[in-house]
């Protein structure tokens, strides 16, 4: 028998998303196949050290989404690309370096899903799920993503971008824009300094609080409509779940209605929705994952306001694994089931590998 697939799934991180990556690492952990894959878990701690151990205990209080942990128990590693096979090496203690044919990483927010860790990954040439360094950084930038959005002719919401430094001039935005509008920090997760201004003085406020998490702010057009949410899937050509709605509680799905209140936010799967609507919000995921240069998986949301106006809100090139997260479980309703959703994923970023692997490298004559 041939030996088994070695996927090394990264989780944990420098993030603000770290207890809800780990909650993803486990579903993950839990769902893929072992008769045809091995899982190597590798958790990165809050200081950024990467720890290996036993697939049975890398976690504490595993089952507690308040009080879960990483068990640092494990032993620090480095990927390292070694010639024609990759490794996690021990930092600490001699042992053998320990191959990896597959990376997985389960990583939300800055330093996973914004191309810094899919960097690394090219680096050491190994496959890995998902999108590439330029799909992931662009998917993490809001200004840009929406500039490339935009140049592809999808609807998005009017926005403005301001840099630290540059002055705003508060009277003309309120003009453009209206209020209320939302101001984000440009590259952020979560929900983290995202703000409803509703009056002039509420805008400077949000704006200050969003140059705290960012040097780029946009402020955006408020949109009043549903939150559909669309799982897309493949590499050249990807294919769009059945969609999902959020119905949150609170004044929008703020940090609060996604992590803190338990009744933040209400999931519908599948979306209500009338067969054209359907249509036209999986044709405007599959189009925003092309023009953001996207691969392997992402999650789109959309906003529908009225009937049938699908406006882009934004992707999420590293969506939510947990096993209430929308990603998996869009794609649980389209027919697919986590365990086969993880190895298409692994199957994807294998093939993407070999196929980037035929490019040449250097001119020849
Ligand atoms: N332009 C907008 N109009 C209406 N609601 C918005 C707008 N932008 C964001 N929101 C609300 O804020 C939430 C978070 O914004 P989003 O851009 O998705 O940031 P994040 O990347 O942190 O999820 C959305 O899910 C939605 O509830
Ligand atoms: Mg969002």
């Amino acid at each position: 028998m041939q030996d088994k697939i070695r996927v090394a799934v990264l989780f944990g991180g420098k993030s603000a998303e770290h207890e809800v990556s780990l909650q993803s690492a486990k579903n993950v952990i839990e769902a893929i196949d072992k008769t045809k894959y091995e899982v190597v878990p590798v958790g990165i701690d809050k200081q950024g050290h990467w720890l290996t151990g036993d697939a049975s205990h890398f976690l504490l209080n595993a089952d507690d989404p308040k009080l879960i942990a990483l068990n640092n128990a494990g032993t620090r590693v480095a990927l390292a690309p070694t010639g024609d096979e990759v490794h996690l090496i021990p930092l600490d203690e001699a042992g053998p370096p320990s191959p990896v044919d597959v990376v997985f990483p389960v990583l939300h927010g800055p330093y996973g899903e914004d191309g810094t860790v899919q960097g690394l990954l090219k680096l050491a040439d190994v496959p890995f799920v998902g999108a590439g360094v330029l799909g992931s950084a662009v998917g993490m930038d809001k200004d840009v993503m929406k500039r490339l959005l935009r140049d592809a002719g999808l609807p998005i919401p009017a926005f403005i971008t301001l840099r630290r430094g540059a002055g705003a001039d508060y009277d003309g935005i309120i003009a453009r824009l209206g209020l209320p509008c939302f101001v984000k920090p440009a590259n952020l997760g979560s929900s983290v300094g995202i703000s409803k201004a509703k009056s002039p003085a509420d805008l400077e406020r949000a704006v200050a609080d969003a140059f705290q998490y960012d040097h780029k702010v946009i402020i955006e057009e408020f949109i009043e409509g549903r939150e559909i949410e669309c799982s897309v899937l493949g590499n050249g050509e990807p294919m769009a779940s059945v969609p999902g709605e959020i119905v949150p509680t609170h004044e929008f799905y703020s940090y609060e209605a996604k992590y803190i209140d338990e009744n933040g936010a209400l999931l519908k799967i599948p979306a209500d929705l009338p067969e054209p609507v359907i249509k036209r919000v999986q044709d405007t995921a599959v189009a925003a994952f092309k023009a953001l240069e996207c691969e392997g998986m992402a999650r789109v949301d959309v906003f529908l306001r009225g009937d049938d106006e699908v406006i882009v809100n934004e992707i999420n090139t590293l969506p939510g694994f947990t096993r209430i997260s929308m990603y998996p479980k869009l794609w649980e309703a389209s027919g697919l089931s986590c365990t086969e959703l993880i190895d298409r994923l692994i199957q994807l970023a294998i093939e993407r590998h070999a196929r980037d692997t035929k490019l040449k490298t250097a001119h020849e004559l």
